[in-house]
């Protein structure tokens, strides 16, 4: 092919991608406000057990929550519904990422508790499907991944607002190879986008008597997309007073958060997608390991909880799901739960994890038959909410 007929191929597929980007900002505009749910008759709970270690470790969730929600659930105000199908050999079958019954499935719930799914990445023997954790983001509109990070002995209490739609994610698995020798892929970023995660962030301040908003970006050379996101962060900064907003490079904000002295006095943390992604994993490992941590990916129509790891097949293949921690997916539930109104039992659970997992440890886990199973673990925690 003749260069300038590769730049008009790649010009093609650029125009394509700007259209629908424009498309997702006509629908950002029209979205309203976010659900509530005091408002419902009954809440579904759909359950999503994943790959690898997931179903093992979201059953012992949901027991977790059926324990927690037993006079709802009899009540009939709280059903939860196991939703098949979401495994990386009905995704590699169907060539979806999520196949379309499952969404179809999925969009009558109104929260999902989901296990880790399988990304194939290049070298698998499975065709190279989009994450079902990105699709499902995008498909459900779940703008805000809501990660918290606490070590109450160590005077860390982060909430990190990633970003969860647009940025290095928004089109990444729709780069362009322009000819052999040159790829380019896109980061996107859009007013309405941008606003609403920051405005999450803000509000969550707010209501939790937070001080201290700061944001994380590469404004000094990512100018166009990482700088309109720190223009709307002072922009609305202005509307929170009481708040102090501040905003740090990535790179530096990567060594403050192992400088002991300074890292404590982190609150709030709003992020683009893929600096939020990095981060978090990085926070979570002072926490204990990406094991430990739970995350809410949160929309106005929807939210979903998940654990921030992967589904470690390994184990499977090794016979110890069983011993899998859950407590990744046992954390997301309380998030859950805090989300759809329960905070009295969201903070029962956090109790009993700060229990059973710091402060008493009557069980340890240890992803082998060293340790408790899963199952023992979530009889544990269950046990000590019943002795709160
Ligand atoms: C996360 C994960 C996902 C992401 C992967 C599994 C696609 O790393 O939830 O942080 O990159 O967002
Ligand atoms: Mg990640």
């Amino acid at each position: 092919m003749l260069r300038t007929e590769q730049i008009e191929a790649a010009k093609e597929k650029f125009g394509q991608l700007l259209a629908e980007q424009l498309q997702r900002v006509e629908e950002m505009k029209k979205q309203g406000d976010f659900i509530d749910y005091k408002s419902l008759d009954q809440i579904i709970i759909g359950v999503c057990g994943g790959d690898g270690i997931g179903p093992a470790i979201t059953a012992q969730a949901q027991r977790v929550l059926e324990y927690l929600l037993k006079d709802d659930v009899k009540a009939g105000k709280v059903v939860f519904r196991n939703i098949e199908g979401l495994t990386i050999e009905r995704r590699a079958a169907e060539k979806a990422a999520i196949p379309p019954a499952v969404l179809e499935e999925i969009k009558k719930c109104h929260v999902i508790l989901k296990g880790p799914t399988t990304t194939p990445r290049k070298g698998d023997p499975w065709p190279n499907v989009e994450s079902a954790n990105v699709a499902m983001r995008k498909e459900l509109d779940l703008f805000a991944n809501v990660r918290p990070v606490r070590i109450p002995e160590q005077g860390i209490d982060w909430t990190f607002y990633r970003e969860n739609t647009e940025g290095a994610y928004a089109v990444g698995s729709k780069g362009v190879n322009v000819t052999e020798d040159l790829g380019v892929d896109f980061t996107v970023v859009t007013t309405q986008g941008t606003e609403r995660i920051i405005r999450a962030a803000f509000e969550f301040a707010k209501n939790n008597n937070k001080t201290r908003v700061t944001a994380v970006t590469k404004a000094n050379i990512i100018k166009t997309t990482d700088g309109k996101f720190l223009d709307i962060f002072y922009e609305i900064a202005k509307e929170y007073p009481g708040i102090t907003a501040d905003d740090w490079y990535i790179d530096i904000m990567t060594a403050k958060l192992v400088d002991e002295k300074r890292r404590k006095d982190f609150q709030v943390v709003v992020l683009p997608n893929l600096y939020g992604d990095i981060i978090t994993d990085e926070a979570a490992e002072f926490q204990g390991g990406v094991g430990t941590a739970g995350s809410a990916n949160i929309g106005k129509r929807y939210a979903m909880f998940e654990a921030i790891h992967g589904s470690a097949p390994r184990m499977v293949q090794e016979g110890r799901d069983i011993y899998a921690d859950p407590c990744s997916m046992i954390r997301a539930g309380a998030m859950l739960l805090a989300h759809i109104g329960y905070k009295e039992e969201a903070d029962k659970l956090y109790r009993a994890l700060d229990i059973c997992t710091v402060t008493e440890k009557r069980l340890v886990i240890t992803g082998r038959n060293t340790g408790a199973t899963g199952e023992e673990f979530a009889n544990y925690i269950m046990d000590t909410i019943a002795g709160l």
